[in-house]
């Protein structure tokens, strides 16, 4: 999307209420670069990648190192999408100073424009420390990937843990976050949340009046036959596509049709004829 400018923290709380917010995980350099011309407004480095790209069973074992490297690639491709890094497992869990010094990373060496890290009213003071450190820090309550032990189900169905997820709302709120990931809870609940705090809410299976949405990319894209989030909408059925594309270019090395002679390079006759003989082969 030529000549639009990156959407900041501060531009993305004015958004409270207003045009909805648009923002995919996403982890490399061609999809970023098609996301930003999509006009898609945020994009989430997010450790789904442990999952999606690199084939963990769990989110668990990815590192800071893997976000940086994964992160680089995404600002590459899309300079002028607002890019966010999650921290990923026990990056932010030991200390103020490990926190901080993660996020750091994930800013300096990623240049990401703001970390995500998981967690309501317990990992709150934390989220105070990086942003007072000048981070900006979007949160993530509801399911918790992370933390949920592999499973991955709707939160907040009784009273009481509904109202655990308002207060972590608030409480990520009232640390300074700019806004809020809010995952697999029941619609009314995700309404309620929203309407308690005054940063926007990004839903992921958390009905529709949050503030804005977000979606794994390679789901929405249908590359892999099974959802990585099973309540995900699919737009696109692009694994057949790309499965059937790998086909036809084995059959078509095997039978010889590819490289045909606009994939290679001829040598100019007087070459052709001076190496022939060079050779002795004339
Ligand atoms: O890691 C991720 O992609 C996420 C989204 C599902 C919100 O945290």
């Amino acid at each position: 999307m030529e000549g639009r400018t990156k959407l900041t923290a501060r531009d993305i709380v004015a958004r409270k209420g207003g045009a909805k917010l648009t923002m995919l995980a996403a982890y490399d350099y061609p999809i970023a670069r098609l996301i930003e011309s999509a006009g898609i407004e945020l994009i989430l480095v997010g450790d789904s990648l442990g999952m999606v790209v690199l084939g963990y069973e769990t989110p668990v074992p990815v590192t800071v190192d893997d976000v940086v490297y994964h992160c680089r690639a995404v600002v590459r491709g899309a300079p002028r999408t607002h890019v966010v890094a999650d921290m990923p497992y026990l990056s932010y869990h030991l200390s103020d100073e490990q926190a901080l010094a993660n996020a750091g990373r994930l800013i300096q060496e990623g240049g990401a424009d703001a970390v995500k890290l998981e967690g309501g009213r317990i990992i709150a003071p934390r989220i105070r420390r990086i942003v007072d450190a000048g981070i900006p820090v979007m949160g993530h309550i509801g399911l918790t990937p992370q933390l949920a032990g592999g499973s991955f189900g709707v939160q907040g169905q009784d009273v009481a843990s509904a109202l655990a997820i308002v207060a972590d709302a608030q409480a990520v709120a009232d640390a300074g976050a700019y806004a809020i990931v809010v995952e697999a809870i029941p619609s009314e609940l995700g309404r309620i949340v929203t309407e308690a705090v005054a940063v926007p809410t990004i839903g992921i299976a958390a009905g529709p009046d949050c503030d804005g949405q977000t979606l794994v990319s390679t789901d929405l894209l249908g590359i892999e036959s099974k959802l990585f989030l099973s309540f995900a909408k699919r737009y696109a059925d692009l694994g057949p596509t790309i499965e059937a594309a790998f086909a036809s270019y084995v059959d078509e090395v095997r039978s010889g049709v590819f490289p045909g002679p606009e994939h290679s390079f001829a040598m100019p006759e007087e070459t052709a004829q001076a190496l022939r003989s060079a050779l002795g082969s004339e």
